[in-house]
């Protein structure tokens, strides 16, 4: 087996086999083509003079503790039917990871179809995609807003402004996404049939609602974003106009501020998840380029870590995290390994989705219980991370 980075004459073949593994059309749209999309890296398996497997690595990146840590977005892992269950997929992702470590992706996530592969490789469980389905009668229950702010269609020169908008919240939320890399086009957002915003002054976006209006009787909504509660509540009356022909609508589920304390849930409801995983691909990195709001009410401290992690070898070993002056640093090398993490523990400890608790019951951590709980006050854990976009 040869891995090897994709070439533009492989375009069909990578089509093929990835057709073969998600579905799609026998005859790709252009842009489906690997060589025409922007924003990403990856690689291929070569068997027999043939392409056997994929996986694409996007560039993004995501948000903990205020600040955007550069992630690589694991999409596209396919094999075709006939070469499965050799190591094709084993292959390409242990290729993939020290590729993401040099392009400075210190962290990665994706949308698992087969946990265990990743699970095998160090990634974990760690945040959630969610959907809700409510009629739209249900928001003639939220509270009018007490002014009449008016709504309209974004042109493009809103986009910018929608843009940061959108990051005054994302960047309150564990996991979210800063859609500013070149995986992301903001001008395809007026190709939806929704994209309307609140204008507030001199140009600014004060909350915006984007979607689409599918046959049938449904509306799906992507983004409904809001800087404060009186936009919300002119977003959320506005979906109360859509009762009538519209049954449904689909929200996703990004801002909790709206779906927790401000939409009345109704008393039964199910909520659709398509949850992620994430792994640490660079330990030092990611503490870096983390935000670390909470240990700026800390006093210097530092806990002694030792990493098992046989896959992304280079943070194998022990680190020592030190709280210093608001900042925290990861010394590789240094401590006398306290608190013992499996490979997989990392990515839901830097995200703050499992504490050190929850971490020990499921096997993933050893050692100094006490010294431990210094990774729980850093992240803040447990709290649950969200991203608003799948690949
Ligand atoms: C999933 C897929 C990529 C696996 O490719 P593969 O080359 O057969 O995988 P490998 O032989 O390298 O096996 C990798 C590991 O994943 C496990 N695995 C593979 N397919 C699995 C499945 N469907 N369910 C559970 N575990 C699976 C294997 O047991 C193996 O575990 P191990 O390392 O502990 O031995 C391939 O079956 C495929 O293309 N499926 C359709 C597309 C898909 O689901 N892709 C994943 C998108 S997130």
């Amino acid at each position: 087996m040869i891995v090897r980075p994709p070439r533009t004459e492989d375009d069909e073949q990578i089509y093929e086999v990835s057709r073969l593994a998600f579905g799609g059309p026998r005859e790709p749209a252009p842009a489906y083509l690997w060589s025409a999309q922007q924003g990403w890296h990856g690689l291929v398996a070569e068997l027999d003079d043939r392409i056997a497997g994929t996986v694409k690595v996007r560039d993004y990146r995501q948000f903990f503790g205020g600040a955007a840590v550069p992630m690589g977005g694991v999409a596209n892992v396919a094999v075709s039917p006939a070469a499965r269950g050799h190591g094709v997929a084993n292959a390409l992702i242990d290729a993939i990871l020290p590729e993401m470590r040099d392009r400075g992706q210190c962290v990665s996530a994706l949308y698992p179809s087969v946990p265990p592969l990743y699970r095998g490789r160090g990634w974990e469980q760690t945040g959630n995609y969610e959907r809700v389905t409510l009629r739209p009668e249900h928001f003639t229950m939220v509270p009018r807003p007490s002014e009449r702010l008016v709504m309209r269609r974004a042109t493009k020169d809103d986009l910018p402004a929608l843009h940061d908008c959108y990051l005054r919240f994302a960047s309150t939320v564990e996991g979210m996404l800063d859609r500013a890399t070149d995986s992301f086009q903001l001008e395809k957002l007026l190709d939806l049939d929704i994209v309307d915003v609140v204008p507030g002054q001199d140009g600014t976006v004060l909350g915006y609602v984007t979607g689409e209006r599918p046959e049938g009787e449904k509306l799906t909504v992507h983004d409904l974003v809001a800087d404060d509660l009186e936009t919300v509540l002119v977003l959320f009356t506005n979906l109360a106009r859509w009762s009538g022909i519209i049954s449904e609508i689909s929200l996703r589920i990004d801002d909790p501020a709206w779906w927790q304390l401000i939409v009345p849930q109704p008393v039964l409801h199910d909520v659709r998840n398509h949850p992620w995983m994430l792994r640490v691909v660079d330990l030092p990195a990611a503490v870096a380029a983390r935000g670390w709001p909470i240990a700026a009410h800390l006093a210097d401290t530092s806990v002694d870590i030792e990493v098992t992690d046989e896959h992304a070898s280079w943070q194998s070993g022990r680190h020592r995290l030190v709280v210093e002056g608001g900042k925290v640093r990861c010394e590789p090398g240094a401590g006398n390994g306290t608190v013992r993490l499996h490979a997989r523990a990392l990515g839901p400890w830097f995200a703050g989705s499992a504490d050190t608790a929850m971490l020990r019951r499921a096997g993933l951590i050893e050692g100094d219980a006490t010294a431990a709980r210094v990774l729980d006050l850093l992240t803040g854990a447990p709290r649950l991370p969200r991203m608003a976009d799948s690949f």
